[in-house]
């Protein structure tokens, strides 16, 4: 049985890491188009950096959560278990998932403008910003932004995961952002139970077999015990 799981900010705000939208979202406080584009970078690479040296210090002092940890468990389990994350912050990894592929991203590698090489920095905060590579470059954050393409090799994975899944998860997304968005619905499409775990409705809710109106930890609790029985 191949079960996947797509998360998104929902699940990390038990860490206490903000989610984008909604009340106390991100995109309530800042302009998105100011901070995650491009356009942004180009014409004030420092102001972009320092919010993101901001969210990276956030994330650095973040637990992964019970809902992490269930995912986690879940993966030692199932044998075939993956999980598609919209998220950057890197806790899925931290709370020892293996197979997880990065649709948006991590927040822990940089890119060089320039010379185009990619690696992780973990120094929080950054001893320079905005920081710059070996070659004289300047850094970028390994995230992807508004009006960017997704990875395609993580966006290609996610959706051979999406076509063949018996069980698709969908957990603490608003299902606002595509292509990420679709993949819950391709996996109905392909024949998958779906299982929706959000507090509040989102667009997948009237898809979905089974909805968990609950947070991410309570309710994977109960997906693990009821509905997969593990
Ligand atoms: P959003 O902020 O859009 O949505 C968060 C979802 O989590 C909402 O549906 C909430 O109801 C739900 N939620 C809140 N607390 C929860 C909890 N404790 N347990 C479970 N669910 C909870 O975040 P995303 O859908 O991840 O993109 O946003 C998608 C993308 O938009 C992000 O990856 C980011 C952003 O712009 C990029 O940076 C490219």
């Amino acid at each position: 049985m191949r079960v996947v799981v797509l998360t998104g900010a929902g699940i990390s705000a038990e860490s206490g890491i903000p989610t984008f939208r909604g009340k106390d979202g991100l995109w309530n406080k800042y302009d998105p188009h100011e901070l995650a584009s491009l356009d942004a970078f180009v014409k004030d690479p420092k102001l972009v950096w320092e919010w993101y040296d901001w969210r990276r210090q956030l994330i650095a002092k973040a637990k992964p959560n019970r809902g992490h940890e269930i995912l986690a468990r879940m993966e030692k389990e199932i044998e075939d278990f993956w999980t598609i994350t919209q998220n950057v912050d890197g806790l899925h990894q931290r709370a020892g998932s293996q197979r997880v592929v990065e649709l948006h991203g991590n927040i822990w590698k940089v890119r060089c403008m320039s010379c185009k090489r990619e690696f992780y920095e973990y120094r929080t905060p950054l001893p320079e910003i905005p920081p710059k590579c070996e070659c004289g470059g300047l850094l970028r954050p390994g995230v992807v932004w508004f009006g960017e393409s997704l990875p395609m090799d993580a966006l290609q994975k996610a959706y051979d995961l999406s076509e063949s899944a018996d069980v698709f998860l969908v957990v603490g997304t608003s299902a606002q952002v595509y292509p990420a968005a679709e993949l819950p619905l391709i996996a109905k499409r392909s024949g998958s139970k779906l299982i929706e775990v959000n507090p509040e409705e989102t667009p997948i809710s009237p898809y979905a077999d089974v909805v968990v109106r609950e947070k991410a930890s309570t309710g994977l609790e109960k997906v693990a015990e009821d509905i997969l029985n593990i």
